[in-house]
């Protein structure tokens, strides 16, 4: 179909799907959305947040983005990025359609609904999506590995294998830390 108004998202032939996050550390849940983001869209944008929230993050966003894209190296329909500000505005910038998020239970819910209500307020023909991870991963999240990690436990098969080597190379698990 031909479009004459003027949309403020940019309609070109790819389907673009934009993902946010913090990402810190990327998870296997996260992996697992991405893959089936990538099975449905032509371009799926990995966008991670400057959270200014979180003071302490275990990564930089560039080390985050620098894991992204190795542990998606061989999947050229994987953008990673990073942005600050409003969403919808950089899912603008990028030309993306869809906004992608997983939905691992019920306690998602809530805080998804009002974003994705928010996001459609302020660009109403940007979609959002809602994906479900395997159920093996619905229980993961960044803040769990963060705090297993944190007190010696094992987080092999939750993460990405260079997620593990580089959270032991930059903070081993038996040393104290303040
Ligand atoms: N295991 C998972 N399965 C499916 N979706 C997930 C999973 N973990 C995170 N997500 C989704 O990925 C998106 C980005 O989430 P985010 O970066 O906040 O990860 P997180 O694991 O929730 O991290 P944190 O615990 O720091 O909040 C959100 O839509 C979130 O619901
Ligand atoms: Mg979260």
């Amino acid at each position: 179909m031909n479009q004459t108004t003027t949309s403020p998202v940019a309609r070109g032939p790819e389907r673009v799907a934009i993902y946010p996050g913090s990402f810190d550390p990327l998870t296997n849940g996260h992996v697992d959305i991405i893959t089936r983001g990538a099975a449905i869209f032509d371009r799926i944008i990995v966008a991670i947040l400057h959270n200014r929230e979180k003071s302490s993050p275990l990564f930089t966003v560039d080390e985050r983005m620098d894991m992204a894209r190795i542990v998606f190296a061989h999947e050229p329909k994987v953008v990673v990025a990073s942005f600050g500000g409003l969403l919808v505005d950089f899912a603008r910038q990028q030309g993306a359609h869809v906004i992608v998020r997983g939905l691992r239970a019920i306690s998602d819910f809530e805080y998804e609904f009002q974003m994705a209500l928010m996001n459609r307020r302020l660009v109403p023909e940007l979609e959002t999506v809602f994906m479900m991870p395997a159920e093996s991963y619905t229980y993961i999240s960044s803040r769990l590995i963060r705090e297993v990690f944190a007190l010696g436990g094992p987080i092999a098969g939750l993460v990405p294998e260079i997620v593990e080597t580089r959270m032991r190379s930059t903070r081993p698990p038996d040393e104290p830390r303040s």
